[in-house]
């Protein structure tokens, strides 16, 4: 009964770390923050002020009434830290 519990722990860990790979790989898949007219200032701020204080203004226009609404998603379910998920496009 203990080897099967600790079998269970061991599949756990392996199933986390495979968990923390995905999430990683993720970012590939992400839409990268578009480096043109909309976007580029709130680099300088992110360079500036940082990804906090940029991140206030990407509701002016990625609210549900704006131009560019969110995705109906889990990913954005939460108007939050969208600089965590979403990195710039090069540039
Ligand atoms: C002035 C309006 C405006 C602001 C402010 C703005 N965006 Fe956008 N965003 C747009 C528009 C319009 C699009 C869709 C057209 C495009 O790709 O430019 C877009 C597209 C995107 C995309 C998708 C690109 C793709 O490949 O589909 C991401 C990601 C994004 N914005 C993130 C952000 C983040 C993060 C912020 C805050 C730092 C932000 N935006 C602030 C207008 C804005
Ligand atoms: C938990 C991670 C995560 C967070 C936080 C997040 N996003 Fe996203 N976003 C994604 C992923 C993954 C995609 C691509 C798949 C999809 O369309 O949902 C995406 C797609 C987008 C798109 C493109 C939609 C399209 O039709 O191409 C825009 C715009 C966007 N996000 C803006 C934002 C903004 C603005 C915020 C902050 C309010 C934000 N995201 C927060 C993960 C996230």
């Amino acid at each position: 009964m203990s080897l099967k519990n600790r079998d269970l722990t061991f599949i756990a860990i392996v199933a986390s770390v495979f968990g923390v790979f995905y999430l990683i790989s993720g970012d590939i898949k992400t839409a990268r923050v578009p480096y043109d007219d909309n976007h580029k200032q709130y680099l300088a701020v992110v360079q500036s002020d940082g990804k906090i204080a940029a991140e206030k203004f990407c509701g002016k226009c990625h609210k549900p009434e704006g131009p560019a609404p969110l995705p109906k998603d889990q990913n954005h379910s939460v108007q939050a830290r969208c600089l965590i998920c979403h990195k710039w496009q090069e540039h």
